[in-house]
């Protein structure tokens, strides 16, 4: 097992990378909690493993609430929080039960939106089985709903007490959510580490066969670069921005695509368009994105705006960003790759030139 720390004083927790699920009841004695927890997944996740996870929270002493969600983004919203806090409140949990979130980055940013805000705070712990929920919604604290008007409209930082990962559980995860995950690690790669990103380019045939060091060792990794980011700046005042490499476009294409397209696949392509616009700014030579869209594609991923289901006009996406929550008074700052490894989060890039590229 790794464990991996993420620093914030008072709030500082483990990820455990590589606890059996049948380990997770021991692993949450001695927190603290009260005995009653909350179990919350999906049925797509609790036919595979729930009964692992309830029974080993059961052998530790713990009295199970199981609350499922059904599965889909469309019930990350306030009325499925709200389910949640009706079933603590019917059951009289207090404020030391632990709410446990099994499942990929819905059930996580849910669970940990419920915990944040169940009578000002319970401890919550992740147990992530999506490669995309154990690099990076389960890490870093950032949790929330949907709101009709747009996604994660509606959330608090609030961290976990501990994020537990077995990485046997992405045997059944299907492909396409696998490699949608491969799209936040390739982006690890890309901000913070050149080595990470060759290692990632050699250890393809591994990567994509599931082996298991292999596996290990790039969920490691994208957990340190992302807990050494939080660390330092938990609220995105500054440095955390450079996490959104790729995302101004991608999210963008989400929208355009109506929430249709996995999250990854967009930001695969939204760090194509980045890595272009970072060229044409003269930040970075050619050589950056043509490294960054070979290795996407490598991988099986998006890499324009072709793979759409249909052309969004270019005002359209144009008028998504502006209006993005990354955009400071309508301006968009982008982050854009100076070289393989290292990224500047800037407002200094030529609106024509986006508009070149994405037409
Ligand atoms: N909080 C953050 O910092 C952050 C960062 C990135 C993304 N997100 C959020 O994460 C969400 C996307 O997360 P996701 O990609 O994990 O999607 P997801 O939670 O919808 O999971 C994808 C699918 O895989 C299934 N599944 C999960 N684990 C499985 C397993 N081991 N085997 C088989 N099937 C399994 C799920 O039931 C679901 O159908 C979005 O809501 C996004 O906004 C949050």
């Amino acid at each position: 097992m790794h464990v991996v720390k993420v620093s914030l004083g008072d709030r500082d927790y483990d990820i455990e990378i590589g606890t059996s699920l049948d380990q997770i009841g021991a692993r949450l004695q001695g927190l603290g909690f009260s005995q009653k927890i909350a179990f919350i997944t999906n049925p797509t996740v609790k036919k595979l493993y729930g009964q692992r996870v309830v029974d080993s929270l059961k052998a530790a002493g713990f009295l199970v609430l199981s609350i499922e969600i059904p599965d889909g983004e469309q019930y990350k919203t306030l009325d499925w929080a709200n389910a949640i806090y009706s079933a603590l409140l019917i059951n009289s949990f207090d404020r030391k039960s632990a709410l446990v979130a099994l499942g990929g980055g819905v059930i996580g940013d849910l669970t940990g939106f419920a915990a944040a805000t169940f009578m000002r705070g319970v401890p919550f712990v992740q147990v992530p089985t999506t490669l995309l929920a154990m690099v990076d919604s389960s890490v870093g604290g950032k949790t929330g709903v949907n709101h009709a008007m747009g996604k994660n409209m509606i959330g608090a930082f609030y961290q976990p007490k501990k994020v537990l990962m077995d990485l046997d559980v992405l045997r059944s995860l299907p492909q396409e959510e696998f490699l949608a995950g491969m799209a936040e690690v390739i982006k690890y790669g890309v901000i913070w580490d050149a080595s990470f990103f060759e290692y990632l380019d050699r250890k393809r045939e591994k990567i994509l066969a599931l082996n298991p060091d292999v596996l290990s060792q790039i969920i490691q990794r994208s957990c340190e670069i992302k807990a050494e980011v939080v660390s330092k700046d938990e609220r995105e005042g500054g440095l955390r921005a450079i996490l959104n490499f790729g995302h101004t476009v991608g999210h963008a294409i989400e929208t355009a695509e109506n929430y249709t397209m996995r999250h990854g696949e967009a930001v695969a392509i939204g760090m194509v368009y980045a890595s272009k616009l970072a060229h044409n700014t003269g930040l970075c030579n050619a050589s950056v994105p043509e490294r960054v869209e070979k290795l996407i594609k490598s991988y099986g991923l998006p890499t324009s705006l072709s793979a759409l289901s249909r052309k969004p006009p270019v005002t359209e996406l144009m008028d998504t960003m502006r209006i993005d929550k990354k955009a400071e008074g309508g301006k968009v700052r982008f982050v854009l790759p100076k070289k393989i490894g290292e990224v500047v989060v800037t407002g200094e890039w030529e609106e024509q030139q986006l508009q070149e590229l994405i037409s």
